[in-house]
């Protein structure tokens, strides 16, 4: 089986731009998981104790590494260096043992569903812009910073067929506000990812995503992104429709409910897959994101009731919800003490989405927002994966390398393939 390539008439309509990568044959399950150079640098960087040691006692073992359905893949899995939600970040992530992977779903302006991170994000993390036949199409077009307003543009994937998104090249994420031209807008990657592997990667559909994650032999974790254009859209498309598509298109590809975690961040999907779906439902995980402030956070721990009582099993917060810092150390927060007390399961985002972590507690990071008092040098991250598996006991975690994590599960035994 081959990747569905891109209609001839969209191929030609680019035959002036970048080559795109030959649509390659389906791969088969990866034999040999490589986890490189980076989990060795963050163990040598932590504190002395006796999980250093533990860990550094791995570092040596012989074992093949395995895969591990604790290391879930976050737009790809290779995310820290690779554009996202492309083939080549997807090939990353199952190298070094992820076992699960993510697409994230918006829909095209012929209701194809595709992997996005976001429904209007095609301005930063493809070349739309480069392809005047495409860009012309988008929201809103670009527009060069001008009196102090921020350059901007507007590209989704509602603008696009199918077949023209199958053209694009996926880049790295980024956006330069204060661009005077197109080249200039984009990519603008921060300095600690790269560009390295960011040239034209492979985009995705999500049919390609589910042929992929099936050769591979690996579980799936699509989420239904959040529209960012008025529903119903043209009419009769519907947010449930959008919703139940999603899970039509996982049966339909011969996935059973146990291999595929939902997601979504809007309540009412996650009510409608258990009304509707109820099979499919039993995996799906609510992203929550009702605690983004010290004033809402209460909030968010007062609704972990509210989801048991509806039906909802799995909870996906940031992990910042789920820790504290205490006397300069890391400590399970009040909401992960009230999600363990009600049985919920955890599978928290995104370890390894900020950059260096010794000047957290200086600069911000989302990621740490709750507990940077307790955080210095990269080699916390260890600490922070033990304290959400030890006190708290995640189901898995999202991961921007899957290195990182599929390196940690090996060393404690945890949901090995
Ligand atoms: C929406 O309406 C159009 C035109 O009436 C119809 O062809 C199409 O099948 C409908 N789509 C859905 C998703 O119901
Ligand atoms: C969560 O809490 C907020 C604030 O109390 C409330 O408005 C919202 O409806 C709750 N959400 C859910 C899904 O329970």
């Amino acid at each position: 089986m081959k990747f569905s390539s891109a209609s001839a008439l969209a191929l030609a309509a680019v035959a002036s731009a970048k080559p795109c990568p030959e649509t390659p044959e389906l791969p088969k399950p990866v034999e040999r998981i490589d986890l490189g150079p980076r989990p060795g640098y963050l163990v040598d960087d932590m504190d002395e104790g006796p999980l250093k040691e533990k860990l550094k006692q791995c570092l040596d073992d012989t074992t093949p590494w395995r895969a591990s359905t604790w290391s879930v893949a976050h737009r790809g899995g290779a995310t820290l260096q690779m554009p996202e939600h492309s083939l080549q970040n997807a090939m990353a992530g199952a190298r070094m043992g992820a076992g699960v992977l993510e697409c994230d779903t918006a829909f095209t302006s012929d209701l194809e569903l595709v992997c996005r991170h976001s429904q209007c994000d095609l301005h930063y993390t493809t070349d739309i812009l480069m392809r005047p036949e495409l860009a012309k199409k988008c929201s809103e077009p670009f527009t060069p910073v001008k009196d102090g307003k921020p350059a901007s543009a507007k590209c989704c994937t509602s603008d696009i067929t199918l077949a023209e998104f199958k053209t694009l090249c996926a880049e790295m994420e980024g956006q330069n506000p204060d661009a005077t031209t197109v080249e200039e807008f984009h990519p603008s990657t921060p300095k600690w990812r790269t560009d390295l592997y960011g040239s034209c990667a492979t985009i995705l559909s999500l049919q390609d995503h589910i042929d992929l994650a099936l050769s591979l032999g690996l579980l799936h974790t699509p989420e239904l992104k959040t529209p960012q254009v008025p529903m119903p859209f043209k009419g009769n498309y519907t947010q449930e429709k959008y919703a139940q598509q999603l899970v039509d298109q996982y049966r339909d590809s011969g996935v059973p409910p146990s291999n595929v975690f939902l997601q979504s961040f809007l309540y009412d999907d996650m009510l409608y897959w258990l009304k509707h779906e109820p099979e499919y439902a039993q995996n799906a995980l609510f992203l929550d994101s009702y605690g983004e402030t010290a004033a809402t956070f209460p909030n968010a721990v007062a609704n972990l009731t509210n989801y048991k009582a509806d039906g909802v099993q799995w909870i996906a917060p940031p992990i910042p919800y789920l820790v504290a810092a205490k006397d300069g150390k890391m400590v399970p927060s009040e909401y992960a003490e009230k999600a363990m007390e009600l049985g919920l399961r955890i599978l928290p985002w995104s370890l390894e989405r900020s950059g260096p972590l010794y000047d957290v507690k200086e600069n911000g990071d989302y990621y740490y927002m709750y507990f940077n008092d307790a955080v210095n040098n990269d080699g916390d991250m260890y600490t922070l994966l033990d304290l959400l598996h030890e006190e708290i006991g995640i189901e898995g975690i999202f991961t921007d390398w899957a290195a990182t994590v599929t390196f940690y599960a090996n060393c404690m035994n945890i949901q090995l393939l």
